[in-house]
């Protein structure tokens, strides 16, 4: 067993961190060293005797949830003033999409492609949590997310393992700046380590089953991103891993986090994971749940206790050693000196600028405003033009829901900050246009048509209807997963009985997963896709749909046409029977008693085919782009080596606009089969009217490796394919070859 501290380097700062943890571990007793290794709930309005008394015991290393910053400060006190050691807390909230102010749901943030605004919506959530003296955050979630029936999608940064790099990477800069001891910083925690997005059938803390090459593949690449970013913490899932639950994986925690990537921070467990060890019938009792979560390298347990319970007697047991105990504390430790907190454990909340104030929403309306996603405009209905309009009807369970379209994990959200799509079309329109108004559906789930007749009428009497549509917050989220991703209660009845109306019907959808839109879209004009917005998802909508601003966000996952493509995804593996687009029958085609072998022989759903409604990457825009001349710098590129792959943008278009232009390539011959796409690069360019532009992107060998049979990263000579678009089903193709020196 390991009973080393994290390797000290030549950083004299770093090395003093290091002197620090030594010397203060070598005063501590074993109870204040198990003490550290514990988290418990801290959420009530005032400090119970149990926990003031076990903190003053230094049987405590951090809370969670508590945001009253008065109280932080009174545990900060009894921490650094009445325990032995003075050691500080660390205090954790789930900060996962703004605070006060919320920010659209991660998912929505994806679906900007802009590691900027992202980096900067961290930023405002970590200043607004700081302000309360919360100084961690269980965020960002970054499990690479393929199917839409899990509810926590909606915490995701999507299904593909580079987008969610390149995002989670901003989330954790945005929430720990540079150094984390400066006024502001909180530390994150990547999670869930690892491949909790992969829980069978979607249906949240079930069973993963992820085979080495798919895990270094495709789920790890994030967490590895973060790691040598400097995350501060990472959280271990509640799944089980190929019969291994994440919270006892020593190949997880042990081999991959520590051995291969040198992590020098600590792992905290999820909620009581430690204990659900013995749920999960991988330890007989809590005893051993705590013997096999320390031994893989778990060194902090939030709300069970099993720690505190068991350590002591598994260390006089002989079963574990104090080096191991030593070594889980010194990461805690490190954070805590790394932090500042022994300097100055305090919150002083006058120097925090307000939460919620002018700048803080401008940028949740940047990044909601980023983040919506035209999936349809037929005719150009979009945008709408304010002055050849009377008359709008607005329609709809999500147009005036202010608590609605905060979505999931908004423990500090205020829905009274909300400005909502109908408070925000009426600023947008004065007065000059009538507003008729019907919510039409009481929840999103209502099934009652009662005021159905009611919504006809203002669609009839209007020159143009907006119905907005979707999910309500609870539908998606931790255990909120769903079977069925239509959308929910009679919505799509609305929808039918006002395309009868024969005006122009434009939904906007305000959902925390990807839904299957098949039963609607032909009864629409246009669609847009706003996720869950947050607090100033209303002036973002009606910005986008008065053409303030081009639309410009694109899909971070592919949109099923029914749930049963799921998991579908656009990096797959080609199969030895690819379908093309016109090679698989439909099911009402196939002649009766058709031979066996004549149906063609493809891989592909005879009622669905094999393709998405809409596919990662996808987004409409109120201009064309188009996409021309690729090439690359060097046919042939040694190893080792760089090439750039590029082509030229133009907006044809009559308006500016952004557009997020992709970059895919595809290893033609592998050790392993390789996904028939993989998205290396993406930038958002603005282009006006008439304006070209050169993309570039470089790339070295080095981005075109993978995890081969033997599990090592290589990069393997041959040719590959690279295309450059819109989208990741974008045409544009050139073709390199990498040689061997
Ligand atoms: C359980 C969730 O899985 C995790 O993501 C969250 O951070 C913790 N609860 C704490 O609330």
């Amino acid at each position: 067993m390991s009973n080393q501290l994290p390797a000290s380097n030549d950083n004299p700062a770093m090395t003093s961190l290091d002197e620090r943890v030594t010397e203060l571990l070598g005063r501590m007793t074993l109870v204040e060293k198990i003490g550290q290794m514990s988290q418990v709930n801290a959420a009530d309005d005032t400090i119970p005797d149990n926990l003031r008394e076990d903190i003053k015991a230094g049987k405590i290393g951090s809370v969670l949830n508590q945001v009253n910053v008065d109280i932080v400060n009174e545990l900060q006190r009894i921490a650094v003033q009445e325990s032995r050691l003075g050691i500080p807390l660390l205090v954790g909230r789930d900060v996962i999409h703004g605070f006060n102010t919320v920010l659209p749901i991660p998912l929505g943030q994806a679906a900007t492609w802009n590691p900027e605004l992202v980096r900067k919506g961290a930023r405002v959530a970590a200043l607004e949590a700081a302000s309360t003296g919360v100084n961690w955050t269980f965020a960002p979630m970054i499990d690479v997310s393929r199917d839409p029936r899990w509810g926590r999608i909606a915490e995701s940064l999507g299904e593909d393992p580079y987008l969610t790099s390149m995002l989670g990477v901003a989330m954790v800069e945005g929430f720990q700046g540079a150094d984390l001891s400066q006024p502001g910083m909180i530390a994150a925690c990547v999670k869930h380590f690892a491949g909790y997005g992969a829980s069978e059938s979607g249906r949240d803390y079930n069973t993963t089953n992820i085979p080495e090459n798919e895990l270094r593949n495709v789920y790890l690449p994030p967490f590895k991103a973060a790691v040598d970013a400097g995350v501060a913490t990472l959280m271990a899932s509640f799944s089980d891993l190929d019969g291994v639950p994440a919270t006892a994986n020593r190949f997880l925690m042990r081999q991959v986090l520590r051995e291969e990537w040198g992590f020098g921070g600590f792992v905290v467990s999820d909620w009581s994971s430690i204990e659900q060890l013995t749920v999960h019938g991988i330890s007989a009792n809590n005893r051993d749940a705590a013997f096999e979560a320390v031994n893989a390298g778990v060194n902090m347990e939030m709300a069970s206790t099993t720690y505190a319970d068991h350590l002591a007697e598994l260390l006089d047991d002989g079963q574990i050693d104090i080096g191991l105990v030593n070594e889980m504390v010194a990461g805690i430790l490190r954070l805590k000196f790394e932090m500042g907190l022994f300097e100055n454990p305090y919150t002083d909340l006058s120097d925090f600028p307000a939460t919620a104030n002018d700048d803080h929403l401008a940028t949740a309306r940047q990044a909601a405003k980023q983040s919506i996603v035209m999936l349809e405009n037929r005719n150009d209905t979009l945008p709408l033009k304010k002055e050849s309009l009377g008359s709008l009807a607005i329609i709809g369970p999500m147009a005036d829901d202010p608590y609605e379209q905060l979505g999931t994990w908004i423990f500090d959200g205020n829905p009274a900050l909300s400005q909502t799509p109908l408070q925000a079309i009426r600023e947008a329109l004065g007065d000059s246009v009538k507003i008729n108004h019907v919510r039409a559906m009481e929840t999103t789930r209502s099934r009652s048509t009662d005021a159905f007749d009611e919504a006809r009428q203002a669609a009839e009497d209007s020159d143009a209807v907006i119905v907005f549509l979707g999910e309500e917050s609870i539908l998606s989220g931790e255990a909120h997963s769903r079977a069925n991703i239509d959308l929910p209660g009679n919505q799509a009845e609305l929808v039918r009985i006002l395309h009868e109306t024969g005006k122009p019907v434009i939904a906007v959808i305000l959902a925390g997963r990807p839904l299957t839109l098949a039963n609607i879209v032909d009864n629409l004009h246009a669609m847009l896709f706003a996720w869950h917005p947050g607090t100033m998802g209303g002036p973002a909508i009606a910005d986008i749909l008065f053409g303030a601003e081009s639309p410009s966000g694109k899909l971070p996952v592919t949109f099923p046409r029914m749930v049963g493509q799921i998991p579908i995804y656009y990096a797959h593996k080609n199969t030895g029977k690819p379908a093309t687009a016109d090679s698989f029958l439909h099911i009402d085609d196939i002649p009766v008693r058709m031979f066996q072998t004549s149906a063609g022989m493809v891989s592909s759903h005879m009622d669905a085919g094999n393709t998405p409604l809409y596919p990662f990457g996808y987004g409409l825009s109120y201009t064309q782009f188009s996409y021309a001349d690729i090439s690359v710098s060097k046919k042939e590129v040694s190893m080792g080596g760089r090439l750039t792959v590029q082509a030229v943008v133009t907006n044809t278009g009559k308006v500016a606009a952004d557009e997020i232009v992709q970059l895919y390539i595809r290893d033609l011959v592998g050790n392993v089969t390789r996904p028939v796409r993989e998205l290396k690069g993406f930038t958002r360019l603005h282009l006006q009217p008439g304006e070209s532009r050169p993309v570039s992107f470089e790339l070295d060998t080095s981005d075109l490796a993978f995890y081969g049979r033997q599990m090592q990263l290589i990069t393997e000579p041959g040719e590959f394919h690279a295309w450059i678009g819109g989208s990741s089903a974008t045409v544009l193709r050139a073709e390199f070859t990498v040689i061997s020196e």
